[in-house]
């Protein structure tokens, strides 16, 4: 008797972790997964810290500098109190003044936009190539040689999701109209653009480290990259009130300074972050195949394939061995984005395109299943960017991004039959 209701109680347990399992919540984000693997770590290096008493610059700042100059391929780097801060630091050090203008992306998040304001500069906002979301360079290209606009000093480009911009393409028209190229690499620690890291390609470029990010702080935290040292110098003075040493000031600056228990947490968390973004580009890879499985998906082309240059491997791959078939937007009931041939993606974000996104969304959430939209409303049609004059209908391919992108769950300790269930629940709405 003891025996069967043994075996009873054991069967209800299995049902009920059955039953739990179906309805298990797939988070978009876990960050508790993480901090289970690096807590004694963590917790070390923050105790290091307050033993050490010194809690703003100082050593363990200056250590993480020099690790991520390594990292991104730069020169040099100074550490701030966050991504916007760091966009800020970025544009004056690359020369932008009052009353100049910087190109940018319509579509990012608002710091993008909103740093070039703080510089006192008019932020000139463009749209993006509908196949990656990053700022389109032909429309760049051609809005300098047309209308160039007034005391342009700078091309922001944001290499959005994890992926770089076509950093090429921004290279030569630095070049060619002699303005700065700033990076916006706050999605993309670990990115590379032809084996050259996010970060080491533009005059200067800035990090976020929120805690969402692939590399993220416990709080604030933010850094800029350069290879010009003295580009580096003026930055450190900038974040610390344009003071050389202290109570002297040649400058007007901020306080801009990154705490040590920040750059401490960051430098526990840098030596896991090649493995992290292995991680999601695995992740990346399964979404990939499962979408190709299931058959709802179409794959745009690349600015790059329809300019004639080469194939991604993804593309390659996928698009072309059995995989999904490249075709215009709109085909298909999800659409990928597309992978550059020469980007090394990191998977800040894996999003989609999806028909009947919101009714989507609610669904997923039905099921327990996170997902966001970045960006619900492009830069340009934000009531605080009205002045700008533009207006809805002049930036297509962003406005129509707005409303079809989808960020599924994605981070680096994701399990396959996570990534499985969404798969399924998407597949699922549109049966
Ligand atoms: C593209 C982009 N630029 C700038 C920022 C600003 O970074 P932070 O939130 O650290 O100020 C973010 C992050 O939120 C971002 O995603």
């Amino acid at each position: 008797m003891l025996a069967v209701l043994g075996q009873n109680s054991s069967m209800m347990t299995e049902m009920k972790s059955a039953q739990a399992g179906m309805t298990q919540a797939v988070p978009l984000l876990d960050l508790r997964r993480q901090y289970d693997g690096i807590r004694n770590e963590v917790l070390a290096a923050i105790t290091r810290v307050c033993d050490s008493q010194g809690f703003i610059l100082g050593p363990e700042v200056e250590a993480l500098e020099r690790e991520i100059a390594a990292l991104t391929g730069a020169s040099a780097a100074a550490g701030c109190a966050s991504g916007t801060e760091a966009l800020w630091l970025a544009l004056v050090a690359a020369g932008v003044k009052p009353g100049d203008s910087v190109i940018t992306t319509t579509f990012s998040f608002f710091a993008s936009a909103s740093a070039i304001v703080r510089a006192g500069a008019t932020p000139v906002l463009m749209d993006v190539d509908s196949a990656t979301l990053n700022l389109d360079a032909e429309l760049v290209r051609r809005r300098i040689r047309e209308k160039r606009p007034e005391k342009l000093s700078a091309i922001l480009p944001v290499h959005l999701y994890g992926q770089c911009a076509d950093m090429d393409a921004f290279a030569a028209i630095g070049e060619e109209f002699k303005v700065a190229i700033v990076e916006d690499a706050a999605q993309a620690i670990g990115a590379e653009w032809r084996g050259r890291g996010a970060g080491s390609m533009g005059a200067t470029a800035a990090f976020s480290f929120y805690p969402t990010k692939n590399l993220s702080a416990y709080g604030d935290a933010g850094i800029v990259t350069t290879n010009d040292r003295e580009m580096a110098e003026r930055m450190k003075r900038l974040r610390n009130h344009g003071s050389p040493r202290r109570y002297y000031h040649e400058e007007f600056g901020w306080n801009g300074r990154m705490d040590a228990i920040q750059a401490a947490v960051l430098r526990v968390k840098l030596r896991h972050i090649e493995n992290w973004n292995e991680a999601r580009r695995r992740n990346a890879a399964l979404y990939d195949r499962l979408f190709a499985e299931s058959g709802l998906v179409s794959t745009p082309r690349l600015a790059s394939e329809k300019h004639g240059r080469e194939l991604s491997p993804h593309h390659a791959k996928n698009g072309r061995d059995g995989g999904p078939e490249p075709g215009p937007p709109g085909d298909a009931h999800v659409q990928l984005l597309a992978r550059e041939a020469n980007a090394r993606h990191v998977f800040h974000q894996y999003v989609i395109r999806a028909r009947r996104r919101d009714e989507l969304r609610e669904f997923l959430a039905d099921r327990k299943i996170g997902t966001e939209i970045y960006y619900p409303l492009p830069l340009h049609l934000q009531p605080v960017f009205a002045y700008l004059g533009l207006k809805e209908g002049d930036l297509p391919v962003a406005e129509q991004a707005a409303r079809e992108v989808l960020a599924l769950p994605m981070f680096p300790e994701l399990r396959e039959e996570e990534i499985r269930r969404v798969v399924e629940g998407i597949a699922d709405f549109y049966s």
